[in-house]
């Protein structure tokens, strides 16, 4: 087993933590989620009491994207029972994910005290979810109450709302923020202010499904519902913009980051690490695979740590930050695309690409014409059988 890491001022045995949603709904799951492998699970969301009962319905599409327009949320009694269950028959840490108005902070309060005497380890102040006001406030209606990313959007309600709870509690606090919003920096920097021991960022871009374009257009993939509302976003399609707000956060903050928004493999939570995330975190994969692929995700990543020879997980921490650059800086050389003739098929899926004049026909064959390469690589993912390469000239 590799070394443990330390995150918000908890030992975590390893980086990995079940993002909140259904698979930490259950004391049954949270025993299987701890015998895969996890160190710790974010349970279900949990108000003082849901302003409606969810049910789970979700756009699946495996391998690409999950769009979670409703599901089944925790009142704080059931949440306090999970907690203190899972404690007795788990070593995992756990956070208590809450939400609630935030024109009410001791209605915040309560909820964290009643997490904190039930022994959660941590309070995962949930400022992401684009389920409640926030879907309304989507659909131009203003609403009354602002739960979720609805306070996400507000550095100065992020900051009441992260005080309020750490004054309540002695254990620590972490903000999950919404990715949607201008500047994910200023929110975080606001929960840091607050006194944050550590933020979440997890995905939960607000996003729609496709429509049955033969069927009147009606919204794809969520089963016995009369439509869709606009949902939170996971799975595999948006890891690349997941990658981009951890090394924002990484940046600019001075407490640690946990980071997902669709990791699925070992490798995504070494690149979520490499880019400044401190744990690294899932929820769709679990619900595609069951929580086998946490064993695959840990020992990935352990295997990965002990074969290249670091010592501790701090040492790949942020090891991709000072790669990057703003785009004027970046220092372009020449270079011009080779094509190892022994390997091609003569398939020519490399000829007439729309941005490149470079490679031709010539003979049924595809040939370079060195002086009209950019040199971009583009034509490198692009060739079935991995026969072009990209040399510096
Ligand atoms: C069905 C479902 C329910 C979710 N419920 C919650 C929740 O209760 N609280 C929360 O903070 N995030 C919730 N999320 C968001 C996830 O924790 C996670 O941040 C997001 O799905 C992106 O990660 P992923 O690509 O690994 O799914 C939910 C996600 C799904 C798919
Ligand atoms: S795509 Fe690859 S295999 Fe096909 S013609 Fe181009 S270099 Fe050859
Ligand atoms: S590197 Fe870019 S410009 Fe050069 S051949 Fe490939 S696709 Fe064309």
């Amino acid at each position: 087993m590799f070394k443990e890491i330390e995150y918000a001022g908890l030992k975590f045995k390893n980086p990995f933590v079940v993002a909140s949603g259904p698979p930490g709904a259950t004391v049954e799951r949270l025993v299987k989620a701890e015998d895969a492998g996890a160190a710790g699970v974010s349970v279900k969301l949990t108000f003082t009491k849901q302003p409606f009962y969810g049910r789970l319905r979700m756009y699946s599409k495996p391998g690409e994207a999950s769009i979670v327009c409703h599901d089944r949320r925790l009142d704080m009694e059931e949440g306090f029972e999970l907690v203190r269950k899972g404690k007795e028959r788990t070593d995992l840490k756990l956070l208590a994910n809450i939400t609630h108005p935030a024109e009410d902070l001791e209605g915040w309060q309560t909820l964290a005290k009643g997490y904190e005497e039930a022994g959660a380890d941590a309070i995962e102040l949930n400022l992401i979810c684009p389920n409640i006001s926030f879907s309304e406030r989507r659909m131009g209606r203003s609403t009354d109450k602002s739960h979720g990313a609805a306070i996400g959007q507000h550095p100065e309600i992020v900051e009441q709302v992260v005080g309020a709870v750490r004054e309540a509690v002695n254990i620590p606090v972490v903000a999950k923020l919404t990715p949607n919003v201008n500047d994910i920096t200023v929110t975080a920097k606001a929960a840091e202010r607050a006194g944050a021991a550590g933020v979440v960022m997890a995905g939960g871009q607000s996003g729609l499904p496709r429509v049955d374009i033969y069927n009147g257009g009606r919204p794809l993939g969520a089963y016995c519902v009369d439509g869709y509302s606009f949902g939170s976003m996971g799975g595999p399609g948006i890891i690349y913009q997941s990658f981009a707000l951890t090394a924002q956060l990484a940046r600019a903050l001075n407490i640690p980051v946990m980071a997902g928004g669709g990791l699925s493999t070992w490798e995504d939570g070494i690149n979520f690490m490499m880019y400044g995330a401190t744990l690294v975190t899932a929820c769709t994969v679990l619900m595609w695979e069951g929580f086998g692929v946490i064993r695959e995700i840990v020992d990935g990543m352990e295997r990965f740590m002990n074969e290249a020879g670091y010592s501790s997980w701090q040492d790949i921490i942020g090891m991709s930050l000072p790669y990057l650059k703003p785009a004027k800086e970046l220092q372009v050389v020449p270079g011009k695309a080779v094509i190892d003739e022994d390997i091609c098929t003569g398939c020519l899926k490399c000829v007439g690409l729309a941005h490149c004049d470079a490679i031709v026909e010539a003979d049924g064959m595809p040939q370079v014409i060195p002086e009209e390469c950019v040199a971009c690589g583009i034509c490198i993912g692009v060739c079935p059988v991995g026969t072009i390469s990209v040399v510096e000239c």
